[in-house]
């Protein structure tokens, strides 16, 4: 079903002015010891803040930061947030101490037209992590009109993303929902052929993504530690590389999926190896890994290799490091791969944080097609589930 968008939200009769409109944005952005880092996510949400401020609505601003499981943790308070997005924003932001009852609602009676107040971290209360009804009732009760822009969080059922939506009828997708859908639809229904990089640690956490884009992707190159789990399945020496020992049969089950498909799933044929996971560590290149030794990134043929599929490819989805991408001995792979799909003609599409990260680092960005704002939902998408913050609006 197509989302009701800030355009159709924006004319109808009355539009927003004076209206106060809860935004449900995703600001989780690292933040150390008070001073916002990365501040992409707050970027990314200025299109919509900016469409309803200038139509004169009351912004309500909410978000989580971090997980703070339940109840107040100041490292993980929203307030050098709020700072951050006046100055982008270029006007004030109020804050409130708390999401609901006597502070949320004082901020928000402030509010003139086309102001904005950003509420303290939603998951200090358990209410939003349970989507308790009564949590989304006190939210809902400072909304006349609910935006979701949270696409990074679309694939929890919380109550500021699902709970609360059918309490405030008037309701619908910001910008960088719309964008994120958009551009990610294209994993969905790619033009071929579709080349997919999946790094990461664990083949535990990411089984479910494997799995559906053995079956979608025509090459789903696996990089990061998870490819030792693989190799390990196909009873390749590993040394002492990080090996889920019982997961070998699930890795087996995403090679024989890909096989069903005609798909090729490509792991590492070379290895950067040390015998201790610390940067300046003495490091080898090998094709077999030697018993005390460990991989911790992809090698340079391996690169090679992955960076042809990129050049062949009509369509890219990467997820998640090659190697461990933080030490510079171990991050050749991933600047290869970030390399590689910048160049290629390809439509491409980037998420998750350390992927990102290099894109950025390496000044890429303006060659990928699309950066996405939310690494588990990205993936929960790519793999065709429904997000509960997506069909919470669709109500
Ligand atoms: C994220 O960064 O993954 C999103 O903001 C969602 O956060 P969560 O993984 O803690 O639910
Ligand atoms: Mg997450």
């Amino acid at each position: 079903m197509a989302l009701r968008d800030l355009t159709s939200l924006l004319a109808e009769p009355g539009g927003v002015r004076g209206k106060r409109v809860f935004v449900r944005a995703d600001l989780n952005v690292p933040v150390k010891a008070g001073v916002v880092g990365d501040d992409t996510r707050i970027r990314a949400s200025l299109p919509t803040l900016r469409r309803l401020c200038d139509a004169g609505a009351r912004v309500v601003l909410a978000s989580h930061l971090g997980r703070p499981k339940g109840r107040p943790d100041p490292a993980s308070s929203l307030r050098p947030v709020a700072a951050r997005v006046a100055e982008l924003l270029g006007s004030p932001v109020s804050f409130a101490e708390d999401c609901i009852g006597e502070p949320a609602e004082r901020a928000v009676a402030a509010l003139a037209d086309g102001g904005v107040c950003l509420l303290e971290n939603l998951r200090y209360h358990a209410g939003e992590e349970k989507n308790d009804p009564a949590f989304a009732q006190a939210l809902a009760r400072l909304a006349d009109v609910y935006v979701n822009d949270a696409f990074g969080t679309a694939h929890r059922a919380h109550a500021s993303t699902a709970g609360m939506v059918s309490l405030v009828p008037r309701h619908a997708a910001g910008d960088l929902m719309h964008a994120e859908l958009a551009h990610l639809r294209v994993v969905l229904e790619p033009r071929r052929p579709l080349v997919c990089f999946l790094g990461g640690a664990k083949v535990s956490d990411k089984l479910a993504v494997l799995e559906a884009l053995a079956r979608r992707a025509d090459v789903l190159a696996v990089g990061g530690a998870m490819a030792y789990t693989f190799l390990r399945s196909l009873g390749e020496p590993t040394g002492s590389s990080l090996v889920e020992a019982d997961r070998l049969e699930d890795a087996r089950r995403v090679l024989a999926a890909a096989k069903d498909c005609g798909h090729r799933v490509l792991l590492p044929v070379d290895h950067v190896v040390a015998e201790k996971l610390e940067a300046g560590a003495p490091t080898r290149i090998v094709k077999q890994i030697p018993d005390g030794w460990m991989g911790l990134d992809i090698g340079p043929e391996t690169t090679a290799q992955y960076a042809a599929e990129a050049s062949r490819a009509a369509t890219i989805f990467w997820n998640g490091p090659m190697g461990v991408f933080e030490i510079d001995a171990f991050a050749e792979g991933t600047r290869a791969v970030a390399k590689a799909v910048a160049d290629s003609a390809a439509v491409s599409v980037v998420g998750g944080g350390d992927s990102l990260a290099a894109i950025n680092r390496m000044g890429l960005a303006s060659k990928i097609t699309h950066l996405s704002t939310g690494g588990g939902a990205s993936l929960e998408y790519v793999q065709g589930l429904t997000l509960p913050g997506v069909v919470a609006l669709e109500g």
